[in-house]
């Protein structure tokens, strides 16, 4: 069963350790995260963009498929299922496919507005028993080609949001999605300390995961992030190992051309990740 994100989170923070969040795509993604994260004995938080939902053919497809699995896989530690950066439309149509947490993304609106729209959606969710998470101050990326690097969030403008009532914020500190430049100045600890003692207990989110050096994770963490998302490293590390298996000709050995070897290699370097991210994270054993 799909649990909200809330309690895994207080927990986590409490605990000083962080809950992954992993972005799904297909089936062999969500199987691949569910599974590594049975066999760690971690809560885990699946990832689903606006755009990877559409690619899916649906939110109550992916809804359907995650719930689904779950039961046939034997997952007993806790999942939720989170809209990542969603729109206003985007968090109304989650909430009525199933899922058990969102994301509403109103970092681009002006605060009274973000401030309006989140205090909507924090009564529907509270409603119905789903966590939702807030942003403040841009999270950096790349658009055309361009690497716009993360903005800071106004520690007063994070309170004005986390006050409305969230259960876990999202504040920019210069992280960036997808690879860092190399000019990356790395996050800011300042933002992020005043962030915390703005916001007091509210779980913090750290978004853009991918190819944050350890030592700024494990410093996050202790600084109250409690949810980190990482999905441009599943990718890459699916693409490497699906070409990889390509490169070597596999695909045009006996059956290597079937779909179930063929994705098997990147499948299997998505768990690699997963495991790795959960031990840096410290969630393993907190199910
Ligand atoms: P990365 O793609 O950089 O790992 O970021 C993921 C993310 O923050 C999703 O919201």
């Amino acid at each position: 069963m799909l649990v909200s994100a809330k309690e895994m989170l207080s927990k986590a923070r409490d605990g000083k350790y962080a809950v992954g969040q992993f972005n799904i795509n297909n089936l062999e993604w969500t199987k691949s995260i569910l599974l590594t994260a049975q066999e760690m004995n971690s809560p885990v938080i699946l990832g689903v963009s606006e755009g990877a939902g559409k690619y899916m053919t649906g939110f109550k497809t992916v809804a359907s498929m995650v719930s689904a699995m779950i039961d046939d896989l034997g997952i007993t530690v806790p999942v939720a299922l989170h809209l990542d950066h969603g729109t206003y439309e985007g968090c109304y149509k989650c909430i009525e496919a199933g899922f058990s947490s969102i994301m509403f993304d109103g970092s681009h609106y002006p605060i009274d507005e973000n401030v309006e729209k989140t205090k909507e959606l924090v009564k529907i969710c509270a409603e119905k028993g789903l966590s939702l998470e807030a942003e403040v101050g841009s999270i950096g990326g790349e658009e055309d080609g361009v690497v716009g690097m993360g903005e800071c969030a106004d520690p007063n403008e994070c309170k004005a949001i986390a006050d409305l009532g969230v259960d876990m914020l999202a504040a920019g500190i210069g992280n960036i999605h997808g690879k860092y430049p190399a000019n990356w100045p790395g996050l800011s600890f300042e933002t992020l300390a005043a962030v915390k003692e703005k916001t007091g207990d509210m779980p913090l989110v750290l978004h853009g995961g991918t190819g944050i050096p350890e030592d700024m994770i494990k410093k996050a963490i202790s600084l109250g992030v409690a949810k980190i998302n990482v999905n441009t490293e599943c990718q890459l590390a699916f693409a490497a190992a699906t070409r990889k298996y390509i490169e070597a000709g596999k695909d045009l050995e006996g059956k290597g051309f079937d779909p179930r070897k063929l994705l098997a290699p990147g499948a299997e370097a998505i768990k690699e990740t997963v495991r790795e991210k959960i031990t840096l994270f410290g969630s393993a054993d907190k199910a």
